[in-house]
């Protein structure tokens, strides 16, 4: 059922995804270079991994870490003659040729439709280094940087709005404590905004302790920080594919619990910002890591899968399902949420091998949900057990999306009718741990389904395991 008074906007930006220059995500994934023979290509980008990410609405897109970021060098990703350096992220060494770059990067947000996210070097970089990055990307001045950035490409800025001052700098972006990192951050939000007063910046936030000193600290510099950035894995599932009901239930409730993080920063962050000033909640990694993929946190493995790659099931895409319907409940105070990540590492929508590409259970998921996307969420009571649901209202159209959580048992759903049903879309498979593969591509995708009015409401029937969208017109 719906009740009267909407909760907000959901921003577009609730379905941002993440690429990190990490395994097979940015290259291999995402990048095979101009010169490739062997992949269909778009300017160095695969296209059929475009043609997804474009399908599937991707709006923003993080980039280049993660860890990453805080050895990334901008000026290594420009011009010709790139060095080679030392990719460097989360443990893996790689060796990094720079030919995914700043220009490229940006481009490819062009090609799918997103805006970007450029997340800058607080660990081993400098001040001037990313004010010089926001220079070049973004200033409309006759400077020596944007002659250079003329010089490769791009006369007009590119106008990046969003900008991570470090990442996770609690750990891997310098083990700073918070005191140090929010003096740091004050330092380097000063001068970006002397570069470019418009840009949006996001300080980077840890846990309870950590963002309450951050924001004392910053009390009387609110106007330095837009988004305050969180990141939420969830881990308590037990393995990625041979997991049990109980481990699928747990994966299931930790998804869920994500709305409780973000409720509770938006608290401390308001106990300090009392109104005074907005500042989102910027919640730029989040999904599931399975053991497989990961030396640490419950179930941990000697050995991991190589560059966090893990198994992508159905039981993936009803957690993200349960997410989104948080991230819509709380979408006045989130301000972005960016899948990790995007191609082929951890909680991916997209995978590759060789040249075959298919689609997880999350991207199918994610291309439903995106009719939520700029809609007017709409707060939802649910009346059943094992069932919760999501509405949203756009163009005079409601869409109404419902999960099933249920591990074996299959629900009749009823809706009071809210204008002429206009599609039916259901994501199921025969089993939570089903997946797509290059073998078998469409093991799990979404079909139509069909519904009945019975006096007054829209009925579904709902097999476990499963999530149905169905849209209202006028
Ligand atoms: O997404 C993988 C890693 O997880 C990122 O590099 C880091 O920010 C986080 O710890």
């Amino acid at each position: 059922m719906l009740a009267d008074e909407p909760i907000g906007t959901i921003s577009p930006r609730l379905y941002g995804q993440f690429a990190e220059n990490l395994g097979r995500c940015c290259y291999d994934g995402l990048w095979v270079g101009k010169d490739s023979r062997e992949f269909a290509h778009t300017e160095g980008f695969r296209t059929e991994v475009v043609r997804a990410l474009r399908e599937m609405r991707v709006p923003l897109l993080r980039w280049p870490g993660g860890c990453y970021a805080d050895h990334y060098h901008w000026r290594d990703g420009v011009g010709s003659n790139r060095p080679r350096r030392l990719g460097l992220s989360c443990g893996l060494t790689v060796e990094d040729d720079n030919s995914l770059g700043t220009h490229e990067f940006l481009r490819l947000c062009e090609l799918i439709g997103a805006e970007p996210y450029l997340a800058g070097n607080m660990g081993s970089g400098s001040v001037q280094e990313l004010c010089d990055w926001m220079e070049y990307c973004n200033c409309p001045f006759d400077t020596t940087l944007t002659q250079e950035r003329r010089a490769n490409g791009r006369a007009a800025p590119f106008g990046v709005r969003i900008w991570g001052v470090g990442n996770e700098n609690w750990g891997c972006g310098g083990s700073y404590d918070a005191e140090t990192y929010t003096h740091e951050f004050r330092r380097y939000a000063t001068m970006m905004r002397h570069v470019d007063a418009t840009a949006e910046l996001v300080a980077c936030g840890f846990e309870a302790d950590w963002n309450r000193k951050l924001m004392e600290i910053l009390r009387d510099n609110l106007d330095l920080v837009d988004h305050i950035s969180i990141h939420r894995y969830w881990t308590g599932g037990g393995p990625g594919e041979a997991f049990s009901q109980t481990e699928y239930e747990r994966l299931i409730s930790e998804a869920d619990q994500t709305e409780a993080f973000i409720v509770e920063t938006r608290a401390i962050v308001e106990e300090v910002a009392a109104g005074r000033r907005h500042i989102g909640i910027a919640l730029d990694e989040w999904g599931v890591w399975h053991p497989e993929a990961r030396t640490w946190g419950p179930g941990a493995m000697d050995t991991i899968t190589p560059g966090y790659e893990q198994a992508g099931t159905l039981r993936d895409a009803i957690a993200a399902a349960v997410a989104l319907e948080g991230f819509h409940r709380q979408c006045q105070s989130l301000s972005m949420a960016n899948l990790a990540q995007v191609v082929n590492v951890l909680h991916a929508p997209v995978m590759t091998d060789g040249s075959k590409v298919w689609l997880t259970p999350t991207y199918h998921l994610l291309k439903m949900h995106s009719v939520h996307a700029g809609a007017v969420a709409l707060p939802v009571i649910v009346d059943g057990d094992e069932i919760s649901a999501t509405a949203s209202l756009k163009d005079h159209a409601v869409n109404v999306t419902v999960t099933n959580r249920s591990y074996t048992q299959p629900k009749e759903i009823r809706i009071p009718t809210l204008g002429t049903v206009t599609s039916s879309d259901i994501l199921t498979g025969s089993l939570p741990r089903a997946q797509n593969s290059h073998e078998m591509p469409d093991l799990v995708r979404v079909e139509s389904r069909g519904w009945e009015e019975k006096e007054g409401e829209a009925v579904a029937y709902m097999p476990p395991h499963s999530v149905l969208t169905l849209g209202f017109g006028g």
